[in-house]
């Protein structure tokens, strides 16, 4: 008998369950905080690990960075929670002039906007009725949520559940870019904005397009010659729906790699940046438009702190952070300070540090920093970030939409 056979076999007749819908509005932040209080005021060495940190100098000088280029452009900036799950930082961006914030899944919009975020635009869409429901429940309670949409029986659930909760509900149509989510451009975009807008209990306030693919790309011009390229269609599409009378008040996109290219985008309105707060070794790799070999328009805010916990073997330090605090993206992380170590991550709990050179000789029980791979799914695994100023513990920042992915 086949594997493939086997497995076809064992998905046939599996009940698979229905998603529930458990999580918890009620949220925590008070008890991590409590919890946590007598840490505060410490020295980030004397914390345990692994621990996140996040350097708030660098916080701040992100959260600044991100619209020097957008000034006088009319762009604005709707940062994506994703990339922190964290309404303490959401609100900052806010503080900061955001528009408002994206979330990519209804668990996670449901966090902000019970935390006092008010405008969620819901970058996902929701496909399952319960879920739907959920989402009009919650566009009930809090005005400023926006849902996303991207083809016509969603958006005829949608409307069926939107009157059933007597509301009119604020949708925007996903146009794809990647392959991933999205109606595709041209037509069938046009023919569900026009849907969207006729459906009686849907109000439709615009589109989104996010060009994934492109945020990495290595090299400034080389990024913003493609985010054109990919944009021509989306574009195109763009200027139909306005001509034929739908309003475009929102056309939001883009990423921290194109962060500063979107303004020439005709039509354009916020770019959803995300990783910009945090970075991480896969953007710092990318150059931005004033440093080609290194993106060095945000800084490095967020670092694992990390302890060494065996010294026994030569050029190699073990550590105690390996999968379960790190991920498994690539590329490995940088350590803070010693820029030969190569870390790997591969152990679920141990890290590996590989060197030729070292600034300094390490024992067992020494703790280093170091930048993580890809921030987003990193932030994932824990339930708090220490806020860090002077190498000092200034306060506890509870990572309320951890694991929230339904
Ligand atoms: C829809 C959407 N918008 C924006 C972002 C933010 O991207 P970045 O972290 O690259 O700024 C993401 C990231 O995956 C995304 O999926």
């Amino acid at each position: 008998m086949s594997t493939s056979f086997n497995r076809r076999k064992f998905l046939q007749t599996s009940a698979l369950a229905g998603a529930s819908m458990l999580w918890s509005s009620k949220l925590h932040a008070d008890q991590l905080t409590d919890r946590l209080s007598s840490e505060i005021g410490k020295s980030k060495w004397e914390l345990d690990s692994p621990a996140l940190l996040l350097d708030l100098d660098k916080l701040d000088h992100n959260l600044k960075a991100v619209s020097i280029p957008l000034a006088g452009t009319g762009v604005g900036v709707r940062p994506h929670v994703k990339t922190h799950k964290c309404p303490a930082i959401a609100k900052m961006q806010v503080d900061a002039g955001a528009v408002g914030v994206c979330a990519a899944k209804l668990s996670e919009s449901e966090v902000m906007l019970e935390n006092g975020i008010a405008n969620v635009l819901m970058t996902g869409v929701n496909v399952t009725l319960p879920k739907i429901a959920k989402a009009m429940e919650l566009r009930k309670k809090f005005p400023g949520f926006i849902q996303a949409v991207d083809n016509p029986q969603n958006a005829q659930d949608l409307q069926d559940a939107a009157k059933a909760a007597g509301i009119i509900a604020d949708v925007v149509v996903d146009i794809d870019v990647i392959r991933r989510s999205g109606v595709p451009t041209g037509e069938p975009a046009l023919a569900l904005a026009q849907l969207v807008d006729k459906l009686p209990n849907l109000r439709f306030r615009g589109i989104l397009a996010y060009d994934g693919g492109v945020q990495h790309v290595k090299g400034f011009e080389a990024r913003k010659t493609r985010a054109h390229k990919t944009f021509e269609p989306v574009v195109a599409t763009y200027e139909r729906m306005k001509a034929s009378g739908l309003n475009m008040e929102i056309f939001s996109g883009g990423g921290t790699g194109t962060y500063d290219m979107m303004h020439t985008i005709p039509g354009f309105t916020d770019v959803q940046v995300g990783s910009y707060v945090f970075m991480d070794c896969q953007y710092l790799e990318i150059g931005g438009a004033k440093n080609e070999s290194l993106f060095d328009d945000f800084e490095a805010s967020l670092t694992v702190l990390t302890t060494i916990v065996n010294n026994n073997y030569p050029n190699r330090l073990v550590t105690d952070s390996g999968s379960k605090s790190f991920t498994l993206n690539k590329p490995t992380g940088w350590v803070v300070g010693e820029p030969d170590f190569v870390y790997n991550a591969g152990s679920d709990e141990y890290g590996t540090i590989s060197y030729e050179k070292s600034n300094k000789s390490y024992k067992v029980g020494d703790k280093l920093e170091v930048i993580v791979p890809h921030c987003d799914p990193v932030v994932n695994l824990y339930d708090v970030m220490y806020g860090i100023r002077n190498d000092k513990v200034e306060r506890i920042l509870p990572i309320l939409a951890r694991g929230k992915s339904q």
